[in-house]
């Protein structure tokens, strides 16, 4: 028996299959892009990508490992119901290796204290479950919350057995020991038990008075103690509003757990007992100070209250039941239309406010109507948004778009007084580096300009892109002293000596081009042909990864790669082909000789 047949795992047709993904680049589309400066604390730096979410976070991977602090995602069900938007009906094997694989690279993205947050309904949650302990360890889940999702009512009401209202958001820690979520309170109902009050708080303890609560409340309202009890049981938000605002007033008396208490709290008890008239007081160095009349304590309702959305309201810590955020009004939320999808923004404002704080980096690789977004810039926090269908233009766009320039009122907008600003940047995925020509040999795609290709060979080769206009050769950086070049030409021997002298004895140059001549024997550099060192990398050519993944055949260069470099490897000395005339030993252009005539 292996090792890895004795740990519990889940196990499907198709689980040992793994896409070999190409790291694509992604390319802004500056027209969809848009910005609007409102304050200082503007963020613009946020991106929108259209595109397959597999190849999207491949391409985010090289920027983003370890950097995304909250990532949610609400993937689509897998129940068979043909969403008006996208295709949800896909097979269970399927949908484990297409969630799989995502989560793989979502594991990777998320930072150390990290949190992921999985939408999903009681049809896969259990598998869901399983796999994604297997991705991020048991140890990591740290709950599951059920969240109300509709009531008992419509046609689903009339099926038989319980109705199912609610959906479930797993959550995991990248590393639970490092893991320190924000401390959330939900609201809930006063509690009528605080039916006292202290009219005059501001005098010394020893001279309080504690009166009933409705006694209080008809002398504030000028009505008489008959009136007033009429009033709060026509109009009982009245008195909610008297105690929110003299909530320091507002008391209840408790019997103290007089065993439990310190001895000089216990001594104090007693002596109240024999003093009923009077309040005594204990202070106290990291607790509430105690005061008691009569042997029993006195509460205070201010101490009850905590700052939910910028109002102090009574509140219990938050708990794994979220059956507080249904929207009435969710089908408006930022004026798109996208039934069934669509989560309400107040469920993605618990998400984010418990996982992060602003400036923090937030993922939703399944965008939809761009929820996740919205609110993540609404609050001040950077986002990252994948969609690959349409409604990545018909509604993030337009969505996000409104959050920025201050329009959209709907959703969280108000709650955190949200007046517009920041901005947003569109991007598609490239696409792939290598295409077959006509004779079916791989070839640098004609779609590839030449910048684009310096970037792509930068990320393929580990590189951080960053061309420099002062130095022809430096393309990108891998350290402090070693740097890429990426060029289509046939180099020349004085022409790779001349680098070779540019780059010094201090650092080196990796060289990616079309071809060279001689067999370069320079220190400080390693040159390398395009596309021959990264044809067997990984898959090329294929574009989509969410559907149909096992009829597909994926374009396989790796085999192809192999005989091609046996025969061509980038040390070969001699150029086939026509020689072309030397270039001159000088600096070139940024970007020379990446011509898309030479492919
Ligand atoms: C349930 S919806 C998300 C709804 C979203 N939470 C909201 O509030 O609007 C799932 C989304 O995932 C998208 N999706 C499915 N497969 C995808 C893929 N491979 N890449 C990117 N998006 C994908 C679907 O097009 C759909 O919009």
């Amino acid at each position: 028996m292996t090792n890895r047949l004795k740990r519990l795992e889940l196990t499907w047709i198709g689980k040992e299959d793994r896409p070999r993904l190409e790291p694509r680049i992604l390319l802004e589309d500056e027209e969809l892009s848009y910005a609007k400066r409102v304050s200082n604390e503007d963020i613009f730096d946020n991106r929108l990508i259209h595109g397959d979410n597999l190849l999207a976070l491949k391409a985010l991977e090289q920027e983003f490992a370890g950097k995304v602090k909250c990532i949610y995602i609400d993937p689509p069900f897998n129940t068979g119901q043909a969403f008006e938007h996208y295709d949800d009906g896909l097979e269970h094997s399927l949908w484990l290796t297409l969630m799989r694989d995502r989560l793989e690279l979502l594991h990777r993205l998320l930072a150390a204290d990290g949190t992921l947050f999985v939408h999903i309904d009681d049809n896969e949650l259990g598998y869901l479950t399983v796999l994604c302990d297997e991705i991020f360890g048991r140890p990591n889940r740290t709950s599951l919350v059920t969240f109300k999702q509709g009531a008992a009512t419509g046609h689903k009401a009339i099926n038989p057995g319980c109705v199912s209202t609610a959906n479930y958001i797993l959550i995991y820690a990248k590393n639970k020991e490092l893991w320190a979520p924000n401390r959330l309170f939900t609201a809930r109902e006063r509690d009528d038990r605080y039916n006292q009050f202290i009219p005059n708080v501001d005098d010394v303890h020893s001279a309080w008075e504690i009166v009933p609560l409705t006694k209080a409340y008809a002398e504030h309202a000028s009505l008489s103690e008959k009136d007033a009890r009429a009033r709060i049981r026509s109009n009982p938000e009245d008195i909610d509003g008297f105690v929110a605002s003299h909530a320091d007033q507002v008391v209840r008396l408790a019997r103290p757990d007089y065993k439990a208490v310190s001895k000089e709290a216990r001594a104090l008890i007693d002596e109240s007992k024999k003093k009923p008239d009077v309040v005594l007081h204990l202070p106290r160095e990291d607790h509430k100070d105690f005061y008691f009349i009569r042997g029993e304590r006195i509460l205070f309702y201010k101490d009850k209250l905590k700052e939910i959305d910028g109002q102090l309201v009574a509140g219990e810590p938050l708990t794994t039941i979220w059956d507080d955020l249904l929207s009435n009004n969710l089908h408006n939320e930022g004026d798109v239309n996208f039934p069934k999808g669509k989560k309400p923004e107040a469920l993605l404002k618990r998400v984010i406010e418990m996982s992060t704080k602003p400036g923090d980096w937030v993922l939703d690789s399944f965008g939809g109507s761009g929820t996740t977004g919205a609110v993540a810039h609404k609050m001040r926090r950077r986002w990252i948004m994948v969609e690959l269908g349409e409604h990545c233009h018909t509604h993030c766009l337009p969505r996000l778009t409104s959050v920025v320039n201050g329009r959209d009122e709907s959703g969280v907008t108000s709650a955190g007084g949200w007046q517009g600003g920041g901005g947003f940047r569109f991007f598609k995925l490239a696409p792939s580096l290598l295409e077959k020509d006509k004779w079916g040999n791989w070839i640098v795609s004609k779609q590839y300009k030449p910048e684009m290709l310096a970037e792509a060979m930068c990320k393929l080769e580990g590189f951080r892109y960053a061309p420099n206009h002062e130095v022809f050769w430096n393309h990108g950086h891998s350290t402090e002293r070693d740097f890429i070049y990426v060029t289509t030409q046939n180099l020349s021997p004085d022409q790779l000596r001349f680098i070779s002298e540019q780059v010094g004895p201090e650092r080196t140059l990796l060289i990616c081009c079309g071809a060279f001549r001689g067999k370069p024997n320079f220190p400080n550099l390693t040159v390398k042909k395009i596309p021959q060192a990264v044809l067997a990398r990984c898959e090329w050519g294929r574009d989509d990864y969410s559907l149909n993944v096992t009829e597909q055949a994926p374009v396989v260069a790796a085999e192809e790669a192999k005989a091609e470099a046996s025969t061509n490897n980038g040390m070969k000395t001699k150029a086939s082909g026509r020689r072309k005339k030397p270039a001159p030993m000088q600096a070139l252009p940024l970007f020379a000789g990446i011509d898309n005539e030479s492919k």
